[in-house]
C-alpha cells in the first residue's frame, strides 16, 4: 500500500517511522505494517498497480463557507491516464453532488474504466485508529453494483453493518451525522445555559435523558462549544448546500448561533466573579478543541483566549500537545499547570485533558491570586472542589455563590453606570 501527500516534511517524517501529528495509536499502527507501506511523493508511483485509490485530502472552507474541493479535484487531476481498472473511493466529506461530478470529469477524460465510490469516512481524533478498526458502520455509496460490492469486500472481517446506497445519499450520511451530534450538543449546552437560571443540573438531566434509548447518551456533554476540522465546517456545508438549492435549513443557523455564543460564555462567568477583567489574570488549561488531540483547528480556546485578551485580561495557557504560539499572539505559554495557574485570578478548564482532574489541589490553591475555577467541560467534581477551598463555576450546574470569593476580590460592577447623557 502506498500513501501519497504533496508536503516533503510530512512524507520524510513517515519514512523515518513517525508521526507528523499526534494521534494515539498510529505510530504503533504504522510500524507494525511498516513492511507493506511505502510513503510518497509521487502520484504515478502510489498508483502504480493499484486496484483502489482513496482520496482523503481536506475540504476546507471558502470564504462563502462552501466546501473548496480544490484539493479533490487537484487529486484527481493528477491519476495517471490509464485504462487499468481502478475505483476511486471519496473518504473526503464533500458536497452532496460532488460523486456525480466527479464521474463526469472521469468520463470526459476517457477514464470511463475507473469506478467510483462513496466511503465516508466516521472516525474522530483521538480515537481514530479504534473507530477506524471497530466502526458503527461502512457507508458505501456506488454507481455500479460490482464497484460497491469491491469497496464492501476491502472491509471483510470488521464487524460493523454495511450501508448500501446511491453515491448522494452516501455523501448527505455524512454531513447530516455531524449536524446531527453537532445539533445534539448545542441543544445540551442550551438546556446547560436554561439550568444554570432555573437550578438543576445538566449533567443529571443529560443522563436522565440519555438513559431513554430513543435519545441515547452520546454527545450530550455540555461545554465550551464544539471545535475541530468537521463539525463547525460540515454543519456550514449543510446549511450552504441546502441554501443552494433552495431549501432555507433554519435549525443549522441556530445550531451555528448557539455554539458561537457558547465559545464566549466563560467570559461572561469570569465577569460575573471577577468583575472587569482588564488587569485580570486568567490561566486557559487546554487549548486542544478537545483532549487527545493537537489539533487547534475552531478550537474555542481561540475564540475564549482572543475574548479575553480584547477585555484586557493577561492570558496564560497550557496545553500537552497543542501548540498554540503562531495562533495566539498575546498570550503567554507554559510547561506545566502549576505554573500557568500561579498568580492567576481564574483557572479555566478549556480542554478536557486528564492531567486536569486534579487541578483542585492545595498546590493550586496556594499558586492563585483569587482562587476560582471556571469548569468549560463539567470535568471536576464540584463538591471536591469547593470543599478544597475555591470558587467553582462549571456549565449548567449551580454556581458558587458569589459571596465566597475573598473580601479584597470583591466584583467590581461588570457594566459600571454610566453618566447620563447631557444635552449640548
Ligand atoms: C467528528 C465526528 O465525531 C466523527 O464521526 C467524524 O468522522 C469527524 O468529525 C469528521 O467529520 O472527520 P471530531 O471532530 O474529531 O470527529 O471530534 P468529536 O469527538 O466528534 O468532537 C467534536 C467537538 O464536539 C469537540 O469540540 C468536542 O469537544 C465537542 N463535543 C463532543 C461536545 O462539546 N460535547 C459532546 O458531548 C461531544
Amino acid at each position: 500500500m502506498a500513501v501519497r501527500d504533496i508536503v516533503p516534511e510530512k512524507v520524510a517524517t513517515l519514512r523515518a517511522g513517525k508521526v507528523p501529528f499526534y494521534e494515539p495509536g498510529v505510530d504503533e499502527l504504522i510500524d507494525r505494517n511498516s513492511e507493506r507501506l511505502g510513503f510518497t511523493l509521487d502520484a504515478a508511483e502510489a498508483v502504480a498497480g493499484a486496484e483502489f485509490v482513496f482520496i482523503c485530502v481536506d475540504t476546507p472552507p471558502t470564504y462563502s463557507g462552501d466546501a473548496d474541493l480544490s484539493r479533490v479535484w487537484t487529486a484527481i487531476e493528477e491519476l495517471p491516464v490509464s485504462r487499468e481498472r481502478l475505483i476511486l473511493v471519496m473518504k473526503s466529506t464533500v458536497p452532496v453532488g460532488t460523486g456525480e461530478k466527479v464521474r463526469a470529469a472521469l468520463d470526459a477524460r476517457g477514464l470511463d474504466s475507473v469506478g467510483y465510490a462513496s466511503n465516508p469516512e466516521f472516525l474522530a481524533e483521538g480515537t481514530a485508529v479504534r473507530d477506524f478498526l471497530e466502526p458503527d458502520r461502512i457507508v458505501v455509496g456506488a454507481f455500479e453494483e460490482a464497484d460497491a460490492e469491491a469497496v464492501e469486500q476491502l472491509h471483510a472481517g470488521v464487524d460493523a453493518p454495511v450501508v448500501r446506497t446511491d453515491v448522494a445519499s452516501a455523501e448527505m450520511i455524512k454531513l447530516a451525522s455531524n449536524a446531527y451530534l453537532g445539533t445534539r450538543i448545542s441543544f445540551i449546552n442550551e438546556i446547560a445555559n436554561v439550568c444554570e437560571l432555573v437550578g438543576a443540573d445538566v449533567n443529571d438531566v443529560a443522563r436522565g435523558m440519555g438513559l431513554d434509548a430513543r435519545i441515547g447518551r452520546s454527545y450530550l456533554r455540555p461545554g465550551v462549544g464544539f471545535g475541530g476540522s468537521c463539525f463547525p465546517k460540515d454543519i456550514s456545508f449543510l446549511k450552504l448546500l441546502a441554501g443552494n438549492s433552495g431549501y432555507h435549513f433554519q435549525l443549522l443557523n441556530s445550531v451555528i448561533e448557539v455554539n458561537e455564543l457558547q465559545k464566549r460564555r466563560v467570559v461572561g462567568k469570569l465577569q460575573k466573579h471577577l468583575g472587569t477583567l482588564r488587569g485580570k489574570t486568567v490561566a486557559l488549561l487546554g487549548l486542544a478543541f478537545k483532549a487527545n488531540t493537537d489539533d487547534l483547528r475552531e478550537a474555542p480556546s481561540i475564540v475564549l483566549a482572543s475574548r479575553l485578551l480584547a477585555e484586557g485580561a493577561d492570558v496564560r495557557a497550557w496545553d500537552p500537545v497543542a501548540d498554540a504560539s503562531q495562533v495566539l499572539k498575546g498570550v503567554s505559554f507554559h510547561d506545566t499547570v502549576l505554573e500557568t495557574v500561579t498568580g492567576a485570578d481564574a483557572a479555566v478548564v478549556v480542554t478536557e485533558w486528564d492531567q486536569l482532574r486534579s487541578l483542585a489541589s492545595t498546590d493550586t490553591r496556594e499558586a492563585m491570586r483569587t482562587p476560582l475555577i471556571i469548569d468549560g467541560r463539567n470535568l471536576l467534581d464540584p463538591d471536591e472542589v469547593r470543599a478544597a477551598g475555591f470558587t467553582y463555576e462549571g456549565i449548567g450546574r449551580a454556581s458558587s455563590p458569589l459571596d465566597v470569593l475573598p473580601e479584597t476580590e470583591e466584583p467590581d460592577q461588570p457594566f459600571p453606570e454610566r453618566a447620563p447623557a447631557t444635552e449640548d
